[in-house]
């Protein structure tokens, strides 16, 4: 496995690839990342099985945190993060520090769609999106992947970044995986880590609020009488006897996050934000 820093690095790296497979991330990285490395890995072998590259990038992205936010206390753990990722399939790693990636100040942004980026984690992250969206379209110009595997754990993310590279006609197929739990049904997250043990224990009741108003909303779609408002205010009202500070717990249609009131036939998605102490926590279920 390669491991490179520089833009130059990386397109040497790269060449004569007969397809790249693309993983990004910020590091600090667990089980859900290497789910989305081996898928990667996979899908390389699969579509190409003569001479395809994997790689993944590890890069704190500034242009993604608020000015409260946590940038400068992510937990940076590059060289165990290397070795997973070579235990993992990955081929090359790429790395840059802010002054390979923004040699300038990123002035050139993309701002996605307010219908989209500015609503759930939009609303309470302002600006997340454009950051994402900016970094993860100058990361798809620099690799040029073929195929890039995004977590469904991020869920609006993934949808926002399908729909950047639709309207922008980017060459590359957006592969979503999995959300990865621990036994007891956490999503497997880098911020896991900020919680003390207690919180640890604490911090499963989020993705139980979201199976039991996912079972709840199958149940009243079934009987024709899901009254949405009422369970989202029933599973928030839990999680804040429990000492949590919920931002939302909606349930909406897959296919544009738009909100539901009544019965609906289409595909619909629980999603999740709350704070357990100083940690906002972030999930999703799929009805
Ligand atoms: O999901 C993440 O880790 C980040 O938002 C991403 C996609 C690597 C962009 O910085």
């Amino acid at each position: 496995m390669q491991i490179v820093h520089t833009l130059a690095d990386l397109r040497r790296a790269l060449h004569g690839a007969s397809l790249r497979a693309f993983v990004p991330t910020m590091g600090n990285l667990h089980d859900g990342h290497l789910d989305l490395m081996r898928l990667a890995r996979a899908e390389a072998d699969r579509r190409s099985p003569q001479g395809a590259k994997t790689v993944a990038s590890i890069f704190v992205n500034r242009l993604q945190f608020g000015p409260n936010e946590d940038f400068d206390t992510y937990p940076r753990t590059f060289e165990r993060d290397c070795e997973l990722l070579k235990a993992n399939g990955c081929d090359v790693v790429f790395a840059p520090s802010e002054k390979d990636l923004y040699p300038e100040p990123q002035g050139f942004k993309v701002h996605p769609p307010a219908e989209l980026a500015d609503i759930l984690e939009g609303a309470f992250r302002p600006g997340f999106f454009e950051g994402v969206s900016t970094v993860v379209h100058k990361l798809f110009n620099i690799v040029q992947p073929d195929v890039a595997v995004f977590g469904k754990k991020d869920y609006q993310q993934l949808m926002v970044i399908r729909r950047m590279v639709q309207q922008m006609a980017l060459p590359i197929d957006i592969i979503g995986s999995e959300t990865r739990r621990a036994e007891d049904g956490l999503a497997l997250s880098s911020r896991n880590g900020y919680l003390s043990a207690e919180e640890r224990a604490e911090a499963v009741q989020l993705s139980m609020a979201l199976k039991g108003l996912a079972a709840a909303a199958r149940a009243g779609n079934a009987a024709g009488t899901l009254d949405v408002a009422a369970l989202e205010t029933a599973a928030m009202d839990t999680l804040r006897q429990r000492g949590w500070a919920p931002d939302y717990i909606t349930l909406r249609r897959q296919h544009d996050l738009s909100p539901v009131s009544g019965p609906c036939a289409e595909p619909l998605v629980v999603l999740g934000a709350a704070k357990l102490g100083k940690t906002r926590l972030i999930d999703n279920l799929e009805v």
